[in-house]
């Protein structure tokens, strides 16, 4: 049995942080003003309106200049955790490998293949000469709607956490340094920079602030990026709750603090607060950190042990990635092994696919069907991937008309994938017939006379506009009910940067959610479509029977606010309510309402049958668990280990994921999974004289395992006789 538990990694790269920050110190020391000046702000490093590339930049998010006679390289930063951006293609040519949306992470629950997802990335990055990677999006997805979830994981703190934590320390084991964002509760992206997101302290401890804290345990991220949104009245770039007292403080984050591009709203109060470093200025209305700062620091506003702070904050994270020993020829472009890393990409897309119905006999598609009909705009090229700054266009990508961020044209981006060829290739049909799907009447005469139909369904997303509605775009409904009543035979792949309602549920043979699956798609997908891969993924969210289920059913008109910097402000603050779920974010929202989704959390089949019995909880230091598992099917299969607890008798208390793991299981194999329980899972949240912290509060727990968040396989009740409090 090979198991993959949800804490098999203790990286530490900050062990030795103080260490670290007195060697920090000691080159602050060196430094005259203007050098560190130079890196408290800059503007983003390629060509928007009347800002040119810096010269020394490689072209990307941001470039800060060396300082040779201290030995201390240029800071590169590319976007993101799916590979290499080039937005706007300003590294002529520059191509990257395409991993699957972080979705698809989250949805594998492998944290083996978050490491080695984000290993990938730190490779791409430093063979380019990056060494600063904007890589980390910990968000949790509080809005299903909202259009950047796929650079998110999941809804849940404690699986986003875990897989971005080890998605972190992969790329920084590459001697790079990334950077978790966006701290915090930037839900939605209509109106990101005029919303605020309103939240109890409690209810953050227990959800979004618990991801961000789980991850930076986990991973050490040398960076921090709050985003463009207020929390509780105050932008995240100068929270200083937030920043200071939370992730500095209590948490005694020793790394650095960028504000997002074109977020830094204040001088004095943002760098009294925390923010380390204004990025992105150009965008701002003002070069806050440029003069201003050094005004401040003038007339004492601001003390100058800050700006040394936030110099030393940076140099302490490079120094732990180990990028000031890096030979100067090493911070040149580099070859890429993209065949190995493709298989990477390939690899994460078969853990992270999730099989949602499957009529008997419809999948793994069967080798006597002679004539398959494959139905899906562009499906014979490739396979979307998310827009704006994460975005990443690999060798032979298709680029169409997608939208416009600060300035910049954003591309809807065909990732090269040739699904027609590989399923053409995989299958042993005499005949493939391709159709874009513009053609609903042609599509039902051919899915007649064939004998599988795959349609492709497709809904594109982007960072700057949230999806409007749950539905798929355009007559991609109409287009599957029509082919689903010509066959039954119809196997629904939906590429989505979320859930998406169905109508023609019942009407199809099986559905597959592929999230944004990456370069390595085609062979992932035909692999699970004809069986030479058995699905293991989970939903990573909750796919709602309606919008009427969700906390805020309606959506803000984009017309009527502003979503980007740099940008006139339309109307005032919003406000948005996230206490009406507080921290039961996602399917704990539902299962406290009693709701039923179209499909839960944790949910996905295999072409196996896995059983598990026999739960064992022993509650002491830490909460160790053992259960049974055993693959009672006919074939090979990696199970999903997923353990809730509730707290008997408390009301919002109904269900929690404390901790996952996955197994390989071959056929009629049984084995006993082991994982550890995350404490402050089991805890809330109180706020308190001394500053508060998590409580396991007396009384009776109940632990239970399960293959997704509505079923029950297992249960142990445990009774903890005293109150425990953990530091927050
Ligand atoms: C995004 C960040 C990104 C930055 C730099 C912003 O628009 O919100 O996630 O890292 O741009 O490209």
């Amino acid at each position: 049995m090979n198991s993959t538990p949800q804490n098999s990694l203790h990286p530490a790269i900050f062990a030795d942080a103080q260490t670290l920050r007195a060697q920090a110190e000691r080159l602050v020391t060196q430094m005259s003003e203007d050098e560190k000046f130079s890196w408290l702000s800059g503007p983003m490093a390629i060509p928007v309106g009347d800002t040119q590339k810096p010269a020394g930049a490689i072209g990307s998010a941001a470039y800060y200049p060396a300082i040779p006679r201290l030995g201390i390289p240029a800071m590169q930063q590319a976007d993101a955790s799916l590979g290499i951006s080039n937005i706007g293609n300003v590294r002529p040519g520059d191509h990257a490998t395409g991993l699957p949306s972080s979705l698809a992470l989250g949805a594998s629950f492998n944290t083996r293949l978050a490491y080695e997802s984000g290993a990938l990335v730190g490779r791409e990055a430093r063979a380019k000469g990056f060494n600063v990677q904007l890589a980390g999006g910990i968000n949790l997805i509080r809005e299903p709607r909202c259009g950047r979830n796929f650079e998110y994981v999941s809804e849940d703190p404690l699986l986003s956490g875990v897989m971005g934590g080890h998605s972190v320390a992969g790329i920084q084991a590459q001697g790079v340094v990334s950077t978790v964002k966006h701290f915090i509760a930037n839900g939605q992206e209509t109106g990101r920079v005029m919303v605020s997101s309103n939240l109890s302290e409690p209810a953050m401890r227990e959800s979004d602030l618990l991801a961000f804290q789980i991850a930076i345990e986990l991973g050490n991220p040398g960076a921090v990026m709050p985003g463009y949104n207020l929390i509780n009245g105050d932008y995240a770039s100068e929270h200083g709750f937030l920043i200071n007292h939370v992730l500095k403080g209590q948490w005694r984050y020793p790394g650095w603090v960028m504000s997002d591009w074109g977020a830094t709203h204040s001088t004095v109060k943002a760098a009294l607060a925390g923010l380390d470093v204004q990025s992105g200025a150009n965008l701002d209305d003002q070069a806050y950190f440029g003069q201003a700062l050094r005004n401040a620091v003038k007339d004492g506003r601001v003390p100058q042990s800050r700006i040394d702070d936030m110099v030393t904050r940076i140099l302490t994270s490079l120094l732990a990635v180990g990028i000031l020993d890096q030979a100067e020829a090493e911070s040149k472009p580099q070859p890429i092994d993209f065949s190995a890393h493709k298989l990477i990409a390939q690899r994460q897309a078969e853990e992270g696919i999730v099989l949602l119905k499957n009529d008997a006999g419809c999948l793994p598609i069967p080798q006597k069907r002679k004539r398959i009909l494959v139905i899906g705009e562009h499906a014979d090229h490739g396979v979307l991937c998310g827009g704006g700054s994460s975005a990443v266009t690999p060798l032979g990508s298709l680029k169409k008309q997608g939208t416009t961020i600060m300035g910049v044209g954003v591309d809807k981006v065909y990732q090269p994938a040739p699904l027609v060829a590989a399923i053409a290739e995989e299958s042993s049909a005499e005949e493939v017939t391709f159709l874009d799907g513009s053609d609903i009447d042609l599509a039902v005469f051919e899915a007649g006379r064939s004998d599988v139909v795959i349609v492709f369904a497709q809904e594109w997303r982007s960072e700057g506009l949230d999806a409007v509605g749950l539905g798929l775009p355009g007559n991609q409904d109409a287009l599957i009910g029509a082919v689903a009543a010509a066959n039954r035979a119809t196997v629904v792949v939906i590429q989505s940067g979320g859930p998406v309602l169905m109508p023609w549920k019942d009407e199809v043979g099986a559905i597959l959610a592929v999230w944004y699956p990456g370069s390595g798609a085609a062979a992932a997908i035909s692999g699970i479509l004809f069986g030479r891969v058995n699905p293991s993924g989970h939903l990573p969210l909750t796919f709602p029977a309606s919008e009427s289920q969700l906390p805020r059913p309606e959506q803000i008109d984009p017309e009527t606010t502003t979503s980007n910097p740099g940008m006139p402000r339309k109307g005032g603050i919003i406000p948005i309510d996230y206490d009406i779920e507080g921290s039961d974010v996602g399917y704990r929202w539902f299962a406290r309402e009693g709701l039923k989704p179209l499909f839960p959390f944790g949910f996905g089949l295999s072409y196996t049958q896995y059983e598990i019995s026999g739960l064992n909880v022993a509650y002491g230091e830490h909460i160790k668990t053992s259960v049974q598992v055993m693959n009672s099917g006919k074939r090979a299969g990696k199970l999903v280990v997923q353990c809730y607890v509730a707290r008997l008798g408390e009301e919002g208390f109904v269900r929690r994921l404390a901790g996952f793991a996955k197994v390989d299981l071959d056929a009629g194999q049984h084995s006993i999974a082991e994982l550890e329980l995350e404490l402050r899972v089991f805890a809330r949240y109180e706020e308190g004289p001394d500053g508060g912290g998590f409580k396991i509060a007396t009384g009776t727990y109940r632990v239970w395992a399960a293959q997704h968040a509505e079923a029950e396989d297992a249960y142990q009740d445990i009774v903890v006789d005293e109150d425990r409090f953990i530091a927050p």
